[in-house]
């Protein structure tokens, strides 16, 4: 892995105009923030020495760097997920790739299905913690001490000064945000309500397919983190009713505007 993540760091380097101190992992649906960089460097995954290239549909696939409200950022537009039949350290080599290229923070951002009952699809939630329900870890196997500790503190793992910062950011724009947990679980399958439950009955307000591997190693090599989930539907049992695609779809284009403006404000701050 180190080999690829340096052939990756020096090709990329030699793409960009300056060290971006920002990074975004987009999640599905969310892609489109990165239409508002400017002076924008598109890397297409499949260029980059060493990294897979993404296969899921809504996820485009590549690096978009440049500035956002006047910072240097890099985002993830479309991400590898472990379902994918990625390895963890394939599907986190972009968070090492990032910080070595100088990047200090992340914003981490996913659609998840809600499991507490008080959330509405369309909600957006600041991730104030996770739970790692994947049944392993990115940092399984030999550790290198200049990557990071062997047993990383995990106890603020979703930087609290910057929750607060999101939170005063949304107040002051009239954007509502929920905070809560997140269940990071392989998929592909969604849950079933019995599965919900139990999440539930654990402490998890939403869950989704990603960001828990991301953040371990984003705390591994010392990165700040910010999460924010998009509430894209509920989980199965917690409504009587299925919800109809249009309406997933509205939900979708409504909270995208709302998430667009947060972002960006949060950046403008950072
Ligand atoms: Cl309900 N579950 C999981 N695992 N991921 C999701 C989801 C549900 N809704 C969006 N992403």
């Amino acid at each position: 892995m180190k080999t690829e993540m340096n052939e990756a760091v020096k090709f990329i380097e030699g793409k960009l105009n300056s060290n971006p101190q920002t990074g975004l992992i987009l999640g599905s649906g969310l892609g489109v923030l990165a239409e508002e960089i400017e002076d924008a460097v598109i890397i297409p995954y499949t260029e980059i020495p060493g990294f897979p290239s993404s296969t899921v549909a809504g996820h485009k696939g590549q690096l978009v760097a440049g500035t956002l409200e006047g910072r240097a950022v890099i985002a993830m537009q479309g991400r590898f997920h472990f379902y994918e039949g990625y390895d963890l350290k394939l599907v986190t080599l972009p968070v090492r790739v990032m910080k070595a290229l100088g990047v200090e923070d992340l914003i981490v951002t996913n659609a998840a299905g809600g499991i507490n009952e008080s959330f509405e699809p369309g909600n957006l939630m600041l991730i104030e913690d996770h739970i790692n329900n994947f049944g392993t870890s990115p940092l399984i196997g030999p550790n290198s001490e200049e990557d990071g500790p062997r047993f990383p503190d995990m106890s603020e793992a979703y930087c609290r000064e910057r929750i607060a910062l999101a939170e005063e950011t949304a107040k002051e724009a009239g954007i509502s945000v929920r905070k809560g947990v997140y269940v990071g679980n392989t998929g592909p399958a969604y849950e079933t309500p019995a599965e919900v439950k139990m999440l539930r009955t654990l402490g998890g307000d939403a869950v989704g397919m990603s960001t828990v591997p991301e953040v371990i190693v984003a705390r591994h090599c010392g990165l700040k983190v910010l999460g924010i989930s998009c509430i894209s539907n509920m989980a199965a049992g917690i409504l009587d009713q299925p919800l109809h695609h249009e309406e997933v779809i509205e939900t979708t284009e409504k909270v995208k505007a709302d998430f667009l403006s947060l972002v960006k404000k949060i950046v403008a701050r950072l």
